[in-house]
């Protein structure tokens, strides 16, 4: 049900794995394609959004390197179920402090949003509160709203050059729980996901998503994660690797400080 913007779940995503015990213990969980059981409205709105990504704009902030994205917010409200497109400035505006990604200025930068269509799209909005659910956030008093980032990232490559993501290194985000779920993957190579605990140096996940709906969760404050670059594959000359990153942080009131 849509009132104005506003979108109440209606369809919950069913998988087979509850990724939650895992996210809580270790910071990180892995989920395969295979453990979503799609309806075939979802299988539908699946095929929308992978379409979409063909119309994602060049992100300005690395023109030579390959990405092209899209950001939007949502404010979830989870005692009443409501998911809020926000559709202010303020919500196309994406800061991360110069401590986690001192590849860009310190400055908010400001992607092409993501239309309102797809923010109601309803597998999108399923994702949403799959991965809440299966985040540790999902234990704070029901009555706090969420922050909700949504970032939509291709990342292509051609002969001459490789797709690469931002920072190109180990690092963590500031958002507390993110998930990162792949849309499309056609003709590279690479683009494996290394997650760490926070010694740096144990690996927990060296493997690439290769299948549309292969997820990962991570928890901000247990791990370190990375990207790295994908390559064009065989003899092709250009190929992409398209993701949906889904993140959650808790809105807290900022009391004035006196002056
Ligand atoms: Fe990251």
């Amino acid at each position: 049900m849509i009132r104005g913007n506003i979108k109440e779940f209606e369809n919950t995503l069913e998988c087979r794995v509850s990724a939650y015990p895992m996210m809580t213990d270790v910071g990180y969980c892995k989920l395969a394609s295979d453990d979503f059981n799609l309806t075939d409205a979802q299988k539908s709105d699946l095929s929308i959004i992978q379409r979409h990504f063909d119309t994602l704009a060049l992100d300005p902030y690395g023109e030579n390197a390959g990405r092209y994205r899209q950001h939007s917010k949502y404010v979830l409200l989870p005692c009443f179920n409501l998911l809020i497109p926000q559709s202010s400035e303020h919500a196309y505006s994406y800061k991360q402090d110069v401590g986690f990604n001192d590849e860009v200025v310190e400055e908010a930068r400001k992607f092409q949003p993501v239309p309102n269509e797809i923010l109601s799209n309803n597998l999108i909005t399923s994702l949403v509160l799959h991965d809440f659910k299966n985040s540790p956030l999902h234990e704070y008093a029901s009555t706090i709203p969420m922050e909700v980032g949504i970032h939509f990232i291709r990342m292509k490559a051609t002969v001459d050059a490789p797709g690469i993501s931002v920072p190109n290194r180990l690092h963590k985000d500031g958002e507390p729980c993110t998930w990162i779920h792949l849309i499309n993957r056609d003709g590279v190579s690479g683009g494996e996901n290394i997650i760490t605990d926070n010694t740096k140096t144990n690996i927990l996940c060296n493997e690439a998503m290769l299948k549309p709906l292969d997820s990962i969760g991570i928890v901000d404050d247990l791990v370190w994660h990375q990207v790295k670059p994908v390559h064009v594959d065989g003899h092709g000359k250009v190929g992409f690797r398209d993701v949906i990153l889904i993140d959650f942080t808790p809105m807290f009131a900022v009391p004035n400080n006196p002056s």
